[in-house]
């Protein structure tokens, strides 16, 4: 067997950024993986990417994957080991600087197979501090949702510090979920440094707000267990309209809110740290290809992709 493995892309439904200052965040694992191939080397710690179409040696110096390497660091020490060398190849299918957690499910499937390379099968704790710490290089102040939606997969109602609970929908066959990038790359840990002042100068309105974002996801919850899908995309608008008051809305974000509300849809929002990045639209059968076909007409690349799939998967 060898030491192959891959971890979901993930969109946050609802809670976004709030979920960074202690909110809940409703999130899924959708069907867009990163794939990591780890295998012996004679000297190095090689990372090569075929995104970026470079290799760098992590024991000599890091300078695009310093992320990974505080994650390898993390696994070893777990493990009161020194790192050891290994040749780790990645591969993705998720879009980078996109809010769909491309830099957590890229750092997951590497630390596994980092891990592997180096005799190990650590336990989902320990593969879940290493993608956290990875997390931490790439945006500072990172909320975990994102290494806890490519570890377990599936749909996760997450809170900082309390952990997560895995959710179960039914019922919404009649809808869809579209997921339009806007092709704007936006850095997440300017996006969250930016919500947060915000957040920090609105004082107790802003605590608030953060009461009505938890509100929302509650509300959420309810209209997906009943299969209320006018009232989700409801939901949808309230949570951008917030997010755009925030600060982390952008007009390419809004552009493609107001074309698929006016196609039809029966909400839309920004996902993940806006600013760009990408925007999540629900719509119904009868309106699906009308507002995806507006919204590729006018240059977005549209996904609809499986969600709730699973988490972390190898060794293959
Ligand atoms: C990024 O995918 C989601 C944010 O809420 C940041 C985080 O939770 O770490 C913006």
């Amino acid at each position: 067997m060898g030491c192959a493995w891959s971890a979901p892309a993930k969109v946050i439904v609802f809670g976004e950024h709030w979920v960074v200052h202690g909110g809940l965040a409703l999130a899924a694992a959708i069907g867009l993986r990163a794939r990591a191939y780890g295998s012996p080397s004679e000297s190095g710690l090689w990372v090569f990417s075929q995104l970026y179409r470079i290799g760098e040696n992590l024991m000599e110096s890091c300078s695009r994957f310093c992320n990974l390497l505080a994650g390898f660091r993390l696994v070893a020490s777990s493990y009161g080991r020194s790192l050891w060398p290994a040749r780790i190849r990645i591969e993705s299918d998720i879009p980078v600087g996109a809010g769909l957690g491309s830099s957590a499910a890229t750092a997951l499937a590497a630390v596994a197979a980092y891990a592997c390379v180096g005799g190990l099968e650590p336990g989902y704790d320990v593969l879940w501090r290493a993608a956290f710490e990875a997390e931490k290089v790439v945006h500072g102040n990172p909320s975990g949702v994102d290494n806890t939606v490519a570890l377990y997969g599936g749909f996760i109602l997450y809170r900082r510090g309390s952990g997560f609970k895995r959710v179960e929908f039914r019922g919404m066959r009649d809808t869809r979920l579209l997921i339009v990038d806007s092709g704007v790359s936006r850095s997440t840990r300017i996006a969250v440094e930016r919500f947060t002042v915000r957040l920090e100068r609105l004082g107790r309105l802003g605590r608030r707000l953060l009461e009505t974002a938890d509100g929302i996801v509650e509300e959420a919850l309810a209209a997906l267990s009943r299969g209320d899908s006018v009232r989700l995309g409801e939901l949808m608008d309230v949570a951008h309209g917030l997010l755009n008051a925030m600060g982390v809305s952008h007009p390419v974000l809004e552009e493609i809110v107001w074309i698929a509300r006016r196609e039809g849809a029966l909400g839309a929002k920004l996902t993940g740290a806006g600013m760009g990045g990408t925007a999540i639209v629900l719509v119904d059968l009868e309106h699906a290809s009308r507002v995806k076909k507006a919204l590729e007409l006018r240059g977005f690349r549209v996904y609809e992709v499986e969600l709730g799939v699973p988490g972390l998967q190898g060794p293959v």
